[in-house]
Formats: C-alpha cells, sequence, structure tokens
C-alpha cells in the first residue's frame, strides 16, 4: 500500500519518559526507555532505540544518501532525490507477501525537519549515535537532558579537495580532532610539495591516512576529493554499520586499514547473497541491486568510491545501464 498525501507532521506533549511523540503523514514515532516503536495503519515495529538512533542520525547526515536507507530488516527510507518514501516491510519478502508492507512519499525537507526533530528530543545527554558504542554512554532510560551539539555535526564534504585552499581543513589537536585510540601508530607528517608560483591555488597534498586517524565519528563517509562525479568518501569504521545501505548505483569500497565484514543481501527481498570478508588493500565493487552491512571489529578506515552523476540511477532502474561495474 502506497500513500502519497501532503503528509502533515506533528508532535505532542512528553508521555510518562519524557520524550515527545511524532506523526509524519500517518506514521508515528514514540520512544520509551529502551525501544523506539514505529506504526503505521496496517502494522507497527519496535526497535532498540539506540539502532534506531544511530540509523535515524546517519539518514539525517547524508540526506536520505544513494538509493534506501534501512533502518534494520522492516524500517527505512528510499531517497527520490527531492521527495523521500517512508517504508514500512517494503523490502521485506514476508511484509510484500501479506500485503503489509506500507509507504508515504515525503518532500524532503519535511521528512528532513521531523526526523531531525525526533533525533534532537530522542538523544539523551549521555548518547553520541555517530560514536562507537565503546566511545559514548548509554542511549537508554528516562529523559536525561540532550546532545544537540553532537547530532547536528556537520559533514566534510570538500569542493575539491580537502586542504586547497577555501576548502575544508586539515584535522589537528588545535581544532579538537585527537587521533583516535586505535589509530595512535598512524604516521602524521605531511607530504612536502613545492609549488610553482602562480598555482598556489590548484595544488595541494595531504596526510589521508593521518586525516582519518582523526575522526571522531563512525559510518560517516565525508567528501575529501571531487572530481567531476567521482567523489572519494573515506570514513573510520569501528562496531557495525548502523544501517543497511540498498544501493541504486555501483560503489566502489577500498579497504584502507584492518577489516571489514560485508553481508551482502538482495536489495529487494532481503535474500542473502554472499559474504564479502575485506583485508587492507583489498578493493571491492558493490552492485547497484544488493543491499549491505558492515562489521569491523577493530576501528578500520575504508574508501566508499561513488559515483554522483544526477541520472545513474533512473538509467540502471530502467536497464540502460548494467547494475555491475565490469565485464570479466
Ligand atoms: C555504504 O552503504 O556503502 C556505506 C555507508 C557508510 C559507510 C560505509 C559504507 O561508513
Ligand atoms: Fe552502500
Amino acid at each position: 500500500m502506497t500513500a502519497d498525501i501532503s503528509t502533515p507532521t506533528s508532535s505532542s506533549e512528553p508521555g510518562a519518559e519524557g520524550y515527545r511523540q511524532f506523526t509524519l503523514g500517518q506514521f508515528t514515532f514514540r520512544r520509551d526507555e529502551y525501544f523506539a516503536y514505529v506504526g503505521w495503519p496496517t502494522g507497527s515495529h519496535v526497535m532498540s532505540v539506540d539502532a534506531f538512533l544511530r540509523a535515524i542520525q546517519r539518514d539525517i547526515a547524508w540526506d536520505f544518501f544513494y538509493g534506501i536507507v534501512n533502518f534494520d530488516g522492516v524500517i527505512g527510507t528510499t531517497n527520490h532525490y527531492g521527495t523521500v518514501d517512508l517504508f514500512a516491510g517494503r523490502y521485506n519478502e514476508s511484509y510484500r507477501k501479506a500485503e503489509l508492507d506500507y509507504s508515504e512519499l515525503i518532500d524532503t525537507p519535511i521528512i528532513r525537519e521531523q526526523f531531525k526533530a525526533v533525533l534532537d528530543d530522542w538523544t539523551n545527554q549521555t548518547f553520541d549515535p555517530f560514536a562507537s558504542p565503546h566511545e559514548t554512554g548509554p542511549a537508554f532510560g528516562v529523559k536525561n537532558g540532550s546532545n544537540t551539539d553532537a547530532v547536528t555535526r556537520r559533514r566534510v564534504a570538500a569542493d575539491r579537495m580537502v586542504n586547497l585552499p577555501d576548502d575544508e581543513e586539515l584535522r589537528t589537536d588545535e581544532n579538537g580532532n585527537p587521533v583516535n585510540r586505535m589509530f595512535l601508530d598512524v604516521a602524521q607528517d605531511q607530504p612536502l610539495v613545492e609549488v610553482e608560483p602562480g598555482f598556489e591555488k590548484e595544488i595541494a597534498a595531504f596526510n589521508l591516512f593521518g586525516y582519518l586517524s582523526r575522526s571522531q565519528v563512525t559510518w560517516n563517509p565525508s567528501v575529501v576529493s571531487v572530481c567531476r562525479d567521482s567523489l572519494f568518501c573515506p570514513t573510520t569504521e569501528e562496531y557495525i554499520l548502523p544501517i543497511i545501505h540498498g544501493n541504486d548505483r555501483v560503489e566502489w569500497f577500498l579497504q584502507l586499514s584492518d577489516q571489514i565484514t560485508w553481508e551482502v543481501e538482495d536489495r529487494d527481498t532481503g535474500h542473502v547473497r554472499s559474504r564479502v570478508v575485506m583485508k587492507a588493500g583489498d578493493v571491492c565493487a558493490m552492485p547497484a541491486d544488493i543491499r549491505h552491512q558492515g562489521y569491523s571489529p577493530k576501528r578500520s578506515m575504508l574508501l566508499v568510491w561513488e559515483n554522483g552523476n544526477p541520472g545513474l540511477a533512473d538509467l540502471i532502474a530502467s536497464g540502460q545501464a548494467p547494475t555491475y561495474p565490469a565485464e570479466f
């Protein structure tokens, strides 16, 4: 069932545990000490609230990302770049067969603002949804302050490249980015670049490993270089990717350090397709018809290479471009 209505939003006064309840169209959202509850006209769903907050944090920070952001096997969003489907059971074979799936098409600014309000109200001062579980306090309990600075962190998105004049700056101790506890062995020296006069705004270099060793967040790719539609989006990972990403295009992974195991499933049914174990130096391409979730037992460095071409998703969906990257 799909509803395409004007999608009014609202929020009510706090319930017994101190958290507000929210609606988006006919979806309802409430939390208690341990769980987030999502309701819709044909069903309801429950998630651990820490997992829910980690997922909604990524969905907001990435502005609904490429394709599908599954919070788990039931709830999630599909980006139509201007509008967003909020769905329940849409990519779950059992819900589909039982005709219990439900979705609503919502203008992006409306769902963005309501999701931000949910995240801000439901995140206590002890919890940082971007941090690894080892580096944050609990998400649970009755309402206990807020952590607005953490949940509104700006994602790094370079126009050309980090460290070029007028673009994103390097991370340092001084600007609040100490080296992470797991990357204390990463060299911090910077390359020496001798620029021909007149090219000062065009030529630069930086130590990417040093840069990543100072990332304060996990599972949050930042854009460090842009060349037309080619986006280099490295990130540091620890524990579990808080969402299951359904691709609408091919993306490449370069494992820069340590190890991540990827569980890869069919995007539409959730059927298992493969498990990919990536060790430092491994490269793989994730097809455009899968969904995947990564597991990183130690903090690791991953380069996600995205094709930002705005026409690509439609070309692949209509069969004019393949779901895989190369013919062997
Ligand atoms: C992905 O879905 O491809 C993805 C998302 C976030 C990450 C890494 C990979 O940190
Ligand atoms: Fe992905």
